[in-house]
């Protein structure tokens, strides 16, 4: 079996068709976290569009203060740096979609490069099948003299075996390479990746969320299916994922619908974690 060709600047620049995301590109053999050096990045005045890359982590960092599996020398860890000016009145549309966009410009790509179907599932997970291949992780932030910045994490599950996987990930993660066969270039992966993602930043940016919403809404999973997902106050809704609304929160509606003539109850949820029950 060939192994995963290794991550390399020229490679990666030499299929880069960016205008800003990736003119810097840091690459190192191993981080903690390519969050955490890309906070501290932005923090000392990195500009817009830096990217930290590892070829494995130490303690990568994954949604709701999960732990990222990031060994050598399989996978794409990455991690960007954004800064755009934007009016206080669309920060928290800004803010709700670049996990949104994120994945859908990972789940474009990775189709290009690798033949793959990828859904979404609602918020930013990718996935094959059920089975996560993918996941996405914004930080934001604000340092004196250089502004706001948002931190974009990028965690594929690329070119591993299924049973390299630690037993916790078995039954739901899962790796491109092991659905398609076929190995793939990261390098390329990424140049892709990052064209993509500067489209859809444009996008939301300059048009705002709608064009962003139908194409996201094509390739989320989540939507028609019976979701779990744990409200607030820690209690769970189990409800019909029905649509994503133009802040990208998941609109679900109570399931079963009441017998006792009660309005159906409807939740519109802005960030947290759902589970597929489901279709
Ligand atoms: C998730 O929990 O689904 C999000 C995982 C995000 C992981 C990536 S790997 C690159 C970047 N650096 C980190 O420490 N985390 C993100």
């Amino acid at each position: 079996m060939r192994s995963s060709p290794p991550l390399n600047l020229d490679a990666i620049r030499s299929a880069l068709a960016t205008q800003s995301l990736g003119q810097r590109i840091e690459l190192h053999d191993q981080l903690d976290s390519t969050n955490r050096e890309a906070v501290a990045l932005a923090q000392a005045g990195a500009e817009h569009g830096t990217i930290v890359l590892a070829d494995s982590q130490t303690n990568g960092r994954g949604r709701l203060s999960r732990h990222w599996y990031s060994p050598p020398g399989i996978n794409l860890y990455c991690s960007l740096i954004i800064r755009r000016t934007i009016d206080d009145h669309r920060m928290s549309e800004w803010l709700s979609w670049l996990p949104l966009i994120t994945a859908l410009a990972a789940a474009e790509a990775i189709d290009t490069v690798a033949a793959a179907h990828i859904a979404v599932k609602w918020p930013n997970d990718l996935l094959i099948g059920e089975l996560k291949t993918g996941g996405i992780l914004c930080e934001s932030g604000r340092a004196t003299g250089t502004g706001s910045f948002q931190v974009i994490g990028i965690g594929l599950n690329v070119n591993g075996e299924l049973l390299s996987f630690p037993p916790e990930l078995h039954a739901i993660a899962t790796t491109i390479r092991h659905v398609t066969g076929r190995m793939i270039d990261r390098n390329c992966l990424l140049s892709n990746l990052l064209s993509e993602l500067e489209v859809c930043l444009d996008e939301l940016l300059l048009r705002g969320p709608e064009r962003l919403r139908l194409a996201y809404l094509t390739r989320c999973t989540t939507i028609g299916k019976i979701v779990k997902a744990t409200l607030r106050q820690g209690n769970e809704f189990v409800g019909l994922a029905q649509t994503i609304e133009s802040d990208g929160s998941l609109k679900i509606v109570e399931h079963p619908i009441p017998s006792d003539g009660r309005t159906a109850e409807v939740q519109l949820l802005r960030a947290g974690d759902i589970v597929h029950v489901r279709t």
